[in-house]
């Protein structure tokens, strides 16, 4: 594995501040947990997405070749995509994208931000909505990740997972990897954005996520390459984080 020195941060680039929680975004549900569907798309509706990036993300642009190593019209996952502009770029270089949120604002963002014509349709069984481009190169399932299958749209080649396994909870971290675990198709390329800094001073989400974390849940089944480090600490100074960084992993399944 392949650790990065400092040597190798990039620039943080223009960040919008990440803001604390607000009282009336930790809600609880009738039986005490955290509501994190309820944060999510109260954070939409409040435009509160300091997350979201207008242009492509710098570490995804920048091992694109690996990523996609040569293959053309491939599938690419995007887990918890809110509306990330790097799908449309990804479906403007051919390939077939398919996102999961469960904020339906995100993806009504998407399509009118990015100026491409949708339809929506019900999913059976309340599972959610479907969100497609006209071309049908980019579909949005608008639902809970965690009912998301293969069943959905089969296996895929590749997966950037930015924003996702960093925003649940810890302790839904097993669920979640189950589910990807299960995307993976014999030749996908899984890059996972992690945020790493000290847990003491700032709970989040993002969460803290390192390396061994990421081996305990994919160690099993894929190799797991440190590949990039980002300094995001300017977009955290106001909750307290003197220094946060976000890593980047590059998994293969074994
Ligand atoms: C930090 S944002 C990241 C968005 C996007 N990946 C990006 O890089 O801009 C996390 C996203 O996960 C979505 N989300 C949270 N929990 C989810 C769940 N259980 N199923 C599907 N989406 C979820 C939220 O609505 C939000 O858009």
């Amino acid at each position: 594995m392949n650790n990065l020195g400092a040597d190798t941060l990039k620039s943080p680039g223009k960040f919008n501040k990440e803001p604390n929680m607000t009282e009336s975004e930790k809600k609880t549900t009738s039986d005490g947990e955290f509501d994190e569907h309820g944060y999510w798309i109260n954070r939409w509706t409040t435009k509160n997405i300091p997350f979201h990036q207008e242009e492509m993300h710098v570490s995804l642009e920048k091992h694109l070749d690996k990523f996609i190593d040569g293959r053309n019209g491939i599938k690419i996952f995007f887990p918890f995509c809110g509306k990330c502009v790097d799908m449309k770029k990804l479906a403007d270089k051919g390939h077939n994208i398919v996102g999961v949120d469960v904020a339906e604002q995100a993806f009504q963002e998407f399509f009118t931000d990015q100026n491409l014509e949708y339809t929506v349709e019900e999913l059976k069984d309340n599972t959610g909505k479907l969100f497609a481009s006209k071309d049908g190169k980019i579909k949005l399932y608008c639902m809970n990740m965690f009912k998301f299958s293969k069943d959905f749209e089969g296996q895929f080649n590749a997966i950037w997972d930015r924003g996702a396994l960093e925003a649940i909870s810890p302790k839904t971290r097993i669920r979640y990897s189950q589910v990807i675990k299960e995307l993976l198709s014999p030749d996908c390329h899984y890059m996972i954005a992690a945020m790493q800094y000290d847990p003491s001073i700032f709970q989040g989400p993002p969460h803290n996520v390192t390396e061994e974390d990421i081996q305990n849940l994919y160690g099993d089944m894929c190799s797991i390459e440190e590949i990039d480090k980002n300094d995001n600490s300017p977009r955290f100074k106001e909750r307290g984080l003197e220094e946060i960084f976000e890593v980047i992993y590059f998994l293969k399944i074994k």
